[in-house]
């Protein structure tokens, strides 16, 4: 019995919140330890809908403690305005249930305008990112010019914090012929959000380590997913975080030892927002009825995701890499209706098939899936709740996606719903 760390297994919106807000129930404290704003993950309580972007998933249920770590980088305004639409829609966040890490890097209204520039601009890689940010607050961090959490405790600080980041930004927006930012206006704003934030500071290894000498269970949750990690995914078309299960030591002051199981949160078929390599896409019909029957559309912009089948060269890789123990498969009701399923299994290169995806963006472009197809089902799997439901055509799909990747199911979920949940094997138990 021991901590879980949930990772996303592909490009990002697998059901990660889901399934955090399922398994919170057996936590008493859920982690954040990297990404942003960037994320969005969706919870359905008894039909009620809650869009979490920076906020832990297990804030939602109530009487546990929700950690930012300091691996995450904070939009101080977009954290407070998210705070009020879940008091709005009756969530209970106080300084005592809600710690925000007292050394997470602050995202600055610079860091989003430079985002957009750089996506606008005619010319260099289009990332199509979500524009909040995000990119340019991790790189001020390793730039070593970030405001973080604590400087928000003093003006001093905050204006010799902001001299040496505008100093740098200031520059760059000069060559994009962008007007200087006035650090005065943006101290003032600091100071007038200061008491709204700093309630919140802890020092977040204290707590977690506090919480793990005291028997209490822990939950990470990751945002976006391997395929974007700024190492492992597909660079440069990835977020500027690492996504993988390791970080979540990293980015919230835990050791390595303290992370007993990873669960990969895995969609039944493939998405992605955003550009890059997506091999199993499928930019046709079946590409735009996955689209529709699975709802999706980018939590946080609104964007049409890119849809294609399961691609099991890329689950494998991604969740060797993670360490992953078991899956959660979601939206296996998406591909109810289907006559068959493909199934990528390999990739056509130079002449040859491989089993991994190249790191090259030549490579990549160039590889060609090969397909394993697969009987379809008409049954609705849509709000299973026991295997028992399940068509014996799915579970052979289920089974045959085990095999194909390595590692069991633990979790399958079959709606949005949070009870609508099948458990297989207790990743807190395991
Ligand atoms: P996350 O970013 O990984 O948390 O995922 P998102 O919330 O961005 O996207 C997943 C979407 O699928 C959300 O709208 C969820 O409500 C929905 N969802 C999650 N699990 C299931 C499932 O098993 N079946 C269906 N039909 N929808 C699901
Ligand atoms: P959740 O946690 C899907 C994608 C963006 C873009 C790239 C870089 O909901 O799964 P960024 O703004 O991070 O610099 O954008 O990463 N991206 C996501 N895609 N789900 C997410 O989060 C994502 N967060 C970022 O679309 O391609
Ligand atoms: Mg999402």
């Amino acid at each position: 019995m021991g901590n879980v760390v949930v990772v996303g297994s592909q490009w990002g919106d697998e059901g990660k919140g889901k399934i955090v807000d399922w398994l919170s129930e057996r936590a008493d404290v859920v982690v954040r330890f990297q990404g942003g704003h960037n994320a969005g993950h969706t919870l359905v309580v008894d039909g009620k809908v809650y869009k979490l972007s920076l906020m832990p998933s297990g804030v939602v249920r109530g009487g546990k403690i929700s950690v930012i770590g300091n691996g995450v980088v904070v939009d101080p305004w977009a954290l407070l305005s998210e705070m009020d639409k879940l008091r709005d829609q009756g969530v209970d966040i106080t300084s005592e249930t809600l710690q925000i890490a007292a050394n997470a890097t602050l995202i600055m209204p610079y860091h989003r305008e430079l985002d957009a520039l750089r996506e606008d601009a005619t010319k260099g890689v289009k990332i199509g990112t979500t524009r909040r940010g995000i990119g340019p607050a991790y790189e001020d961090k390793v730039g070593r010019r970030a405001i973080r959490v604590c400087d928000l405790q003093s003006r001093e600080t905050i204006e010799a914090r902001l001299e040496v980041a505008l100093t740098h930004h200031n520059a760059v927006r000069r060559g994009l012929g962008q007007p200087e930012v006035d650090g005065k206006v943006i101290a003032d704003e600091l100071m007038t959000l200061a008491p709204q934030i700093l309630p919140y500071m802890h020092n977040v290894w204290r707590t977690l380590d506090d919480a793990q000498k005291s028997g209490k269970k822990i939950l990470f949750e990751g945002a976006q997913g391997s395929l974007l990690d700024i190492d492992h995914g597909t660079y440069p078309f990835v977020t500027s975080s690492n996504t993988v299960a390791g970080q979540a030591a990293g980015g919230s002051g835990m050791g390595p030892r303290a992370l007993d199981y990873v669960l990969g949160i895995t969609k039944a078929y493939t998405t992605r927002v955003g550009s890059g390599p997506f091999p199993s896409e499928q930019d046709n019909e079946v590409g735009q009825y996955l689209g529709e029957k699975g709802h999706e559309f980018g939590t946080v912009t609104g964007r049409s995701r890119r849809c294609g089948w399961f691609d099991a060269v890329l689950v494998r890789q991604s969740l060797t890499i993670g360490g992953v123990d078991g899956i959660a498969l979601t939206k296996l009701d998406v591909l109810d209706g289907m006559d068959e399923l493909k199934v990528c299994v390999g990739y056509k290169h130079k002449g040859e098939v491989i089993d991994y995806l190249p790191y090259g963006m030549e490579d990549q472009a160039a590889i060609e899936p090969v397909y394993e197809t697969l009987e379809g089902w008409q049954e609705s799997t849509f709000g299973a709740r026991s295997w028992a439901d399940l068509p014996a055509t799915a579970v052979k799909y289920i089974r045959r996606i085990e095999e194909l990747i390595g590692v069991p199911v633990a979790l399958l979920s079959t709606s949005p719903e949070r009870d609508d949940t099948i458990l297989v094997r207790d990743p807190f138990q395991d």
